[in-house]
């Protein structure tokens, strides 16, 4: 695909996304070839930074890229440096922009970039609207002289409400086609690999229904807390943080009809249908039985005392936020009529992992009369990540008399693939705004559906005292009772195990 010049404007340049994922990002795709000849960055913010002071900040004295560019020439850092500009907006982003656009069309005709713009929208999500907003006011959302185009951050809303006031908000002044709202998670290849299992290979496909799967796993564990993000994650939790978005969108690759084709509108369309079809819960009976959440605990940790969330830095001693969710829920449609999906997702568990896990039934018939002789454990695991890869288990015969049969595993690891360079997820979905493919982003009426089966929950757990919050103790697989939503016939699966 070609990629046309263009400039890409950030807002929020001096936040920490634009140091830690944007520009490394753009500095592969530079160091790669990826870029158009012509194009330049404009950072944009409310700190007081000079060009040489943001080159300073985001490229020569960034952590972020010191592995990089160790082996890297001066001119070669130099190049990509020499891209980057900034422009103080002062107190407000609430502002006129004539003069941010007088900087613009400078830095337009000093790189010959045509009228192509990308606005990048990393600031806090309540300045969405604003920007977009200020943008038309100054004229800087027509499309006569060039395409221009919004990347939006996460988190995409609050709730079904907000999510909706947001997409009618930016649709003011941009329309549907021209915004990108970014999920990462659909720039990792092993979620995108979801759909080349399922749709480019003809032995998953057939048995991917109620017939024979019995049911679909899918856990998201991080090792780390909140970190030093305890004011945003305090107002936001597990559910919202990673299960509205990130978590959704897995399931909606992995319960979608096959779609016609694999343009952005027909992959997309079967994901809202996907997604419209989950299951809500609505009343509190079945949310108190269907839902799980719990908070981290102080503990020990390989000797090493860790703080519970409640006394993290930012964090309300009081605070009823969740760092773990355990959902369970159904697809009302032909083809998942009856089977459960168990979506987990949480922080300060013992390791950093993600994975799909289909769980088969048994066969209908059983010829081998001893449990023991039963392959009873057909699974397919997709490790998303790390150890990107897809297991396979299933039985076989041990060798000797008789037909007992044990568990073997069929592995694939992407690392065995040793000559492909994998994409950093924002490398990739940059790349693919730039180029006009909207495929891996969230379209309004997704964002809206996820979040319509996420509000009775997250309203229901606002009920506060009345409803169960569980403590766990830093390093372990979530509270125990997370059990309970297998109704005795099961357990989740910790990954490694
Ligand atoms: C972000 C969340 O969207 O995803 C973070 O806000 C989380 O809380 C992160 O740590 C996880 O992303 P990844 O790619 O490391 O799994």
């Amino acid at each position: 695909k070609k990629t046309e010049n263009q400039m890409l404007v950030i807002f929020g340049a001096s936040g920490d996304l634009t140091a830690r994922k944007l520009i490394p990002a753009l500095f592969n795709l530079y160091l790669a070839n990826h870029l158009p000849k012509n194009f330049a960055v404009l950072g944009v913010s409310r700190s007081n930074l000079s060009d040489e002071s943001f080159r300073d900040r985001v490229v020569y004295e960034s952590d972020y890229l010191k592995e990089r560019m160790k082996n890297l020439g001066k001119e070669e850092i130099k190049g990509f440096a020499d891209k980057l500009y900034y422009e103080d907006l002062g107190k407000s982003y609430d502002t006129d922009y004539k003069s941010l656009r007088k900087r613009v069309e400078e830095l337009k005709a000093a790189h010959d970039t045509t009228g192509n713009i990308i606005y990048y929208l990393s600031t806090p999500p309540t300045l969405y609207e604003t920007i977009a907003h200020n943008l038309a006011e100054a004229g800087m959302n027509t499309q006569n002289n060039g395409w221009k185009r919004l990347i939006v951050e996460k988190p995409f809303g609050y709730s079904s409400e907000t999510a909706k006031n947001l997409n009618k908000g930016l649709h003011q002044y941009f329309t549907e086609p021209q915004i990108y709202r970014i999920d990462h998670y659909l720039g990792k290849e092993t979620v995108q690999n979801l759909l080349v299992t399922r749709f480019a290979n003809s032995i998953f496909e057939p048995l991917w229904n109620r017939n024979y799967i019995q049911h679909v796993e899918i856990t998201n564990a991080e090792s780390v807390g909140v970190e030093k993000r305890g004011g945003y994650y305090d107002k936001s939790g597990a559910l919202r943080d990673m299960f509205q978005n990130h978590l959704l969108q897995i399931v909606s690759l992995v319960v979608m009809e096959p779609p016609i084709g694999a343009e952005a509108e027909e992959i997309r369309n079967e994901k809202v249908k996907a997604l419209k079809s989950l299951r809500v819960m609505k009343d509190d009976k079945t949310l108190f039985e269907n839902t799980i959440r719990a908070q981290y605990v102080e503990s020990v940790v390989n000797g090493k005392k860790v703080k519970g969330y409640r006394e993290e830095d930012d964090v309300d001693p009081n605070s009823t936020t969740e760092t773990y969710a355990a959902i369970k829920f159904y697809v009302d449609n032909w083809r998942w009529h009856g089977v459960p999906f168990y979506v987990r997702t949480a922080k300060r568990m013992p390791t950093k992992v993600t994975e799909v896990v289909i769980h088969f039934k048994e066969p209908h018939h059983q010829i081998f009369k001893e449990p023991s002789m039963h392959s009873k454990d057909n699974k397919l695991i997709i490790r998303i990540q790390p150890d990107e890869g897809i297991l396979i288990k299933f039985g076989v015969k041990v060798p000797g008399q008789g037909f007992k049969v044990e568990r073997a595993n069929l592995d694939f690891y992407y690392s065995s693939l040793a000559e492909t360079y994998v994409m950093e997820a924002y490398e990739r979905l940059l790349l693919d705004a730039m180029q006009g493919d909207a495929t891996l982003y969230a379209r309004a009426d997704e964002v809206e559906a996820a979040w319509e089966f996420v509000d009775p929950i997250l309203n229901y757990w606002q009920k506060g005292k009345d409803v169960r919050m569980y403590g766990y103790a830093a390093g372990v697989w979530g509270p125990e009772n997370a059990d309970d939503l297998f109704d005795g016939k099961g357990f989740w699966r910790n990954p490694g195990e």
